[in-house]
Formats: C-alpha cells, sequence, structure tokens
C-alpha cells in the first residue's frame, strides 16, 4: 500500500482493514511455538507491568493480553491470568471475561497473580487466600496451579477523581518487583513441565 494511501485510510479505514483483532504486546526474543498468552486487568498499569515481566520470566514466549480487548484467546494451549486489586476484588472487566469464557478458559489455566497495597506490607499468605484462592481460582475453577500475589504502586497522577479522593492521604509508592515476576514466570514454566513429565508413562 502507497504511504499516502496508508494515510488517507484514517483509523476508521485501518480498522475495517484489519478487523476489530486485539492487539497483544508481542515480544519473541526467542524461538517460541506461541502456545502461551497472558491476560491481565487493570486500572493503571501495574498489573500490564506484572504480565510482561511474567512472560519475560517465561524466556518471552507468551503474547500479553490487555482484558479491555476482550481477546480471543482460544487458539492458545497456556494461559496465565492475572490482575490489579481493587476492593478486596480484580477488575470487573477480568472477572467477567472468566465467566463469559470460563468453559473453555478453565482447560488451559497455568497460573494466577494479583497486583496489590495490602496497606503497604509485604501480601503474604493471607493474601494469597483472599486474592487467588479464594478468588481467581474460584471464578476460573482452577485450583492446582501456582499463584502470588505481588505488591502494586499507587501513581495518584493517574487516578481517577474518585479514586484519587479515596487515596489521597496515601503517598505514592512503587513496590512491584521485576524480579518477583519473572521468577513467577520460571515458576509456572517449571510446573507445566513437571506436570508433563509426571502424564509420561515411565
Ligand atoms: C480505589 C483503589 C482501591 C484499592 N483497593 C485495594 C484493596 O482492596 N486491597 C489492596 O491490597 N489494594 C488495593 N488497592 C491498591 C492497588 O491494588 C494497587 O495500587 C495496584 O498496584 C493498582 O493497580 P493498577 O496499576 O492496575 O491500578 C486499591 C487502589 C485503589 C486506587
Amino acid at each position: 500500500m502507497k504511504r499516502k494511501t496508508f494515510l488517507q485510510m484514517g483509523l476508521t479505514g485501518m480498522t475495517m482493514a484489519f478487523g476489530k483483532t486485539a492487539w497483544s504486546l508481542k515480544y519473541y526474543p526467542k524461538e517460541s511455538d506461541k502456545t502461551w498468552a497472558v491476560l491481565y486487568g487493570t486500572w493503571c498499569g501495574s498489573s500490564r507491568d506484572a504480565g510482561v515481566w511474567i512472560s519475560e520470566g517465561m524466556g518471552g514466549i507468551a503474547d500479553v493480553f490487555d482484558v479491555r480487548e476482550k481477546p480471543d484467546l482460544k487458539r492458545f494451549d497456556n494461559i496465565v491470568v492475572g490482575g490489579s486489586i481493587r476492593g478486596y476484588r480484580i477488575n470487573p472487566l477480568l472477572e467477567e471475561y472468566i465467566v463469559e469464557n470460563k468453559s473453555w478458559l478453565k482447560d488451559k489455566v497455568r497460573g494466577y497473580w494479583a497486583v496489590c497495597n495490602n496497606m503497604g506490607q509485604p501480601p503474604g499468605k493471607q493474601q494469597k487466600e483472599t486474592y487467588i484462592d479464594n478468588h481467581l481460582a474460584k471464578l476460573c475453577g482452577v485450583g492446582e496451579v501456582p499463584g502470588r500475589v505481588f505488591a502494586g504502586r499507587i501513581t495518584k497522577d493517574l487516578l481517577e477523581k474518585e479514586a484519587y479522593d479515596m487515596m489521597k492521604s496515601i503517598p505514592d509508592n512503587d513496590n512491584l518487583k521485576r524480579a518477583d515476576c519473572l521468577a513467577f514466570g520460571k515458576e509456572i514454566l517449571a510446573s507445566v513441565h513437571m506436570r508433563d513429565k509426571s502424564r509420561v508413562t515411565p
């Protein structure tokens, strides 16, 4: 397509030309069979970054999708699901996606994560129970996969007014650690390798 024609198409034309495919964050520095996806729900981006870093921990083999794009993930064999917490729950769009797609999603879930502030304290066993075991795992209907809760961040300039008013006494903070997310990506891959090994007949 000539450059001029492309520019003249504008946004509407481009949507028609390329269809309504969800745009994932694609990072494949190495060979990949592209069977992995990471799906996240976020408000201000902590879980987007966690999702990309989890994929990096897996060697960058996963496409990373924002649930707001309502991606069709049926073509992937392995999906890691996670998101940020507000009012003790994941983003309602992620919750809605899981409920609507549970019939096929449950066979592909390989890991969960959540990102929260936990009043400035490092998340531990209780947060894992609350946000993973009793929330994400129950929504998806799959329990036996790795799950991790990460400390997140507050950037008040990114918050909408209502959330800003709730958070105004809390100083901005940034506790999300890339190293923790990378390690979790490795843990997920290791758990799938273990599962596959145990399925091989002796
Ligand atoms: C309005 C609001 C409600 C929140 N509710 C919770 C909560 O219930 N529990 C918690 O531990 N953290 C809570 N947090 C902290 C967020 O989970 C944390 O800042 C996270 O990193 C934000 O993710 P995001 O970048 O996707 O918005 C809340 C933050 C906001 C702004």
